[in-house]
């Protein structure tokens, strides 16, 4: 059964905020993305989640659509965010169907925990591919789409909304990186994520810096441990993660409401003026020995 609406966005936002926006967002079948995409879809938006696995990648997008009455959120399987021309047939086909790219959030990662003796170089390459060539490759095919829509939504109004009330359109042009935290901390058999996720924060800058001035805004959010997740049940030593809830200030794992809520403040005109950084969504964790 879908999640009711409490469990992954705050009620604080407005609905209608995303209306007539797209999307697009690649490791949407996972916890942390579906939650984002699903609450930029009950405020307005359509969207496309693309990911390797068809059945996984479709399910998830029918079942994100419930979201919102009427909404269209379309589920591209067999999509490597390592080829890059897997990338951009998904993209056209995103803008093809939904009218354009507005907002991107790369999610797509690879990870195991293995250590350093035991990587194969393969294994370092592939992380490494996934994570920063990936977030590489979906940054390029969407850029066009991303700056296409910058210059359109300064000038254009929406053409529809879900509520009587009028609901500005939320600026456009924004990219979200998923990173971690665990490049700041390092936790042992991580090493190739350390190594792939601070490639991406730099990433997310040097993007930030260069396309500011084109009116696109390019950020990273870090999640801290948050419950339920891939990264936190498959992914954590039990012993790693005792010792990091002795030591999270706020004495709780996070939710993923709490990640989609960061996504809705970066891209709706709350984020405005929010460019180049790194949104650290952990509690507090990082800041002290063990958060992981
Ligand atoms: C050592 C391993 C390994 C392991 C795979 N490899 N698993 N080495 N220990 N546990 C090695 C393989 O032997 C191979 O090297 C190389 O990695 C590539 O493996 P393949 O299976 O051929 O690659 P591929 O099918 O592309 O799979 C990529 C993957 C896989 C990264 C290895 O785990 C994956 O697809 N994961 C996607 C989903 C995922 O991990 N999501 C996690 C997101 S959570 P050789 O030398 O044998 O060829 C997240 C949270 C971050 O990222 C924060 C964490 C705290």
């Amino acid at each position: 059964m879908p999640p009711a609406k409490n469990d992954y966005v705050s009620d604080v936002w407005k609905d209608g905020i995303f209306n007539d926006r797209v999307v697009f967002c690649t490791g949407g079948a996972g916890t942390i993305c579906s939650a984002q995409v699903r609450a930029l879809v009950h405020l307005g938006a359509n969207a496309c989640i693309v990911g390797r696995n068809p059945s996984k990648t479709t399910n998830m997008a029918q079942d994100i659509s419930t979201a919102r009455k009427g909404s269209k959120v379309l589920g591209i399987g067999n999509v490597d965010v390592r080829k890059y021309a897997d990338l951009e047939a998904a993209v056209e086909r995103c803008a093809r169907e939904l009218g354009g790219v507005d907002y991107v959030i790369a999610g797509a990662a690879g990870n195991f925990l293995a250590p350093i003796s035991q990587l194969s170089p393969n294994a370092m390459k592939s992380v490494i591919d996934i994570d920063i060539l990936g977030s590489y490759n979906t940054l390029k095919a969407t850029l066009p789409h991303l700056l296409r829509s910058v210059s359109s939504s300064s000038t254009s109004a929406p053409t529809s909304t879900t509520s009587s009330t009028y609901v500005p359109p939320a600026p456009t042009g924004r990219i979200i990186f998923i990173s971690a935290t665990i490049h700041y901390t390092t936790l042992p058999f991580q090493s190739h994520v350390s190594v792939a996720k601070a490639g991406v924060d730099a990433m997310s800058a040097s993007t930030a810096i260069e396309y500011g001035p084109r009116g696109l805004t390019s950020n990273v959010i870090a999640p801290g441990p948050i419950g339920g997740t891939e990264g936190m049940e498959r992914l954590s030593r039990k012993e790693d993660m005792e010792r990091s809830m002795k030591g999270m200030p706020l004495g709780r794992w996070g939710k993923v409401k709490e990640i989609a809520d960061a996504t809705v403040y970066l891209f709706s005109d709350t984020g405005d003026y929010v460019n180049g950084t790194v949104v650290v969504v952990d509690g507090g964790a990082w800041r002290v020995s063990g958060g992981s």
